[in-house]
């Protein structure tokens, strides 16, 4: 079986109690059992867990039938949020040209909105649509959640007048729930092309499903190398040894966090991997943050952040650990040039690369974080393309899953979720919540 991702305890390991640690990784093949067997805790969200091996070609098929019919579309407005956001926006940031909103392009530009309630951010996508020719996929499992539904409005409008009524069923794509909620009535009312988010997969567990693979392919990435990543990561986390990376991960970051960690740093060298971090923080914190417990997933992007966190993290107080995500090579490759006169005095660098440089950094930071008490586990990928990514998103995800069950929570449900919603709605005079909306007032 091929080693794509790996965890790395070595540093980590010695902030462990030895006599302990074995018990851990025993709590963590049992609930890769209990996981496996279907009977754990939130059972009938499991969906997911299989998805690489049984997703049907027939819905990639479909998925890039919809990139051919878009060729002409300038602009996708991707409208949705948390689960039915981060997974799509994380690979795409990870997969695509850094600069790529001012490169040339063959394909249609992605733009996401629905993610936010900002009034500035959606009046500037109306300027930024009227420039352009557009299309859009709305993405809401429950097809009633306020922010992507405000945004649906104004984009559905938008297309709706400029395009009219038969068009807009060429343009607009709703991806939801087969059969309940706002989203699936307009999608039966209007005719627009749809897809089914599985019942039994939650938003942080649809990246996928069409949630996260139509917008990543709209992007131009190839949804089949991403989901043969994810094929291989399904068979080596299912293995029932210490060897498997979502045993080893799920083991560790519960052996610190019973130890006094409270804060799981994820840590990236990569700057591409911003919104894979932003994804994972979801996914953990959504998942374990219940029954007051979990540790609080936080992130950071270095070195970038090393000029301003990196204080607190060497020095501060000591209830963080970090996971670093180490990508071993670049894609590109680029020197660093030797300069007459050394004025920067950087030609000692000369000839070196830029990711030898970046690799010392992560180097001597690691070093210097476990010297000062914070705790480093590194997981390695061997260089970003849509199969490793694939691979390393599936891997959290089981990971999320076998490290839930061993803290003994519902890693499948979010409750807690609806208490915002709750006071908004009856803050913003919904039907139905009038005696809370009053209730609320007073306490303002
Ligand atoms: O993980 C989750 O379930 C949430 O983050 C949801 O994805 C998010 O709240 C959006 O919900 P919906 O897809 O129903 O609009």
């Amino acid at each position: 079986m091929k080693k794509i991702i790996t965890v790395n305890e070595k540093s980590a390991i010695r902030f462990i109690s030895q006599s302990e640690y074995p018990a851990w990784q025993e709590k963590a093949l049992r609930a890769l059992e209990l996981l496996e067997s279907g009977k754990g805790k939130g059972s009938d969200f499991l969906g997911w867990l299989h998805l690489p091996s049984e997703t049907e070609p027939a819905i990639i098929k479909q998925i890039n039938d919809i990139c051919r019919d878009w060729k002409d579309i300038e602009l996708v407005v991707v409208i949705g949020i948390g689960g039915s956001y981060l997974g799509a926006k994380a690979v795409i940031e990870a997969l695509s040209h850094s600069f790529s909103a001012l490169m040339p392009s063959s394909g249609p530009r992605i733009v996401f909105a629905g993610q936010n309630i900002g009034e500035d951010y959606l009046a500037e996508l109306e300027d930024l649509m009227a420039t352009k020719s557009v299309a859009c996929t709305v993405i809401s499992k429950s097809g009633t959640t306020t922010e992507p539904a405000i945004a649906f409005r104004l984009v559905k409008q938008h297309i709706l007048s400029r395009y009219g009524k038969e068009e807009a069923r060429r343009r607009i794509v709703a991806i939801t729930d087969k059969s309940y909620g706002a989203l699936r009535q307009m999608v039966n009312s209007e005719g627009f092309r749809s897809f089914i988010i599985p019942a039994n997969v939650g938003g942080r567990f649809s990246v996928f499903t069409p949630v996260g693979l139509l917008p990543i392919a709209l992007a131009g990435i190839d949804i089949e190398e991403l989901m043969a990543g994810t094929v291989e990561m399904e068979k080596i986390t299912a293995q029932k040894t210490d060897s498997n990376p979502a045993i080893s991960y799920a083991a560790l970051r519960n052996a610190l966090y019973s130890s006094g960690k409270k804060i799981e740093l994820l840590v990236n060298y990569h700057p591409k991997l911003h919104y894979v971090t932003e994804w994972w923080k979801q996914l953990f914190g959504e998942s374990e943050g219940k029954e007051h417990k979990g540790l609080f997933p936080a992130g950071a992007d270095f070195t970038t952040d090393l000029h301003s966190m990196g204080q607190y993290i060497q020095d501060g107080e000591r209830h963080l650990f970090e996971t670093v995500i180490s990508v071993a090579r670049p894609n590109r490759s680029l020197a660093i040039p030797a300069e007459e006169g050394d004025a920067d005095g950087l030609n000692y660098l000369a000839g070196k690369s830029i990711d030898h440089c970046n690799k010392m950094a992560e180097l001597g930071t690691c070093l210097a974080h476990a010297d000062g008490g914070v705790p480093n586990l590194r997981i390695d990928m061997p260089f970003l393309n849509a199969y490793n990514l694939g691979a390393l998103l599936y891997f959290f995800q089981k990971a999320c899953a076998i490290s839930g069950y061993i803290l003994g929570v519902n890693p499948f449900d979010q409750e807690g979720v609806e208490a915002y919603k709750k006071n908004m709605f009856a803050l913003l005079d919904k039907p139905g919540f009038e005696v809370q909306g009053a209730l609320l007032r007073e306490r303002l």
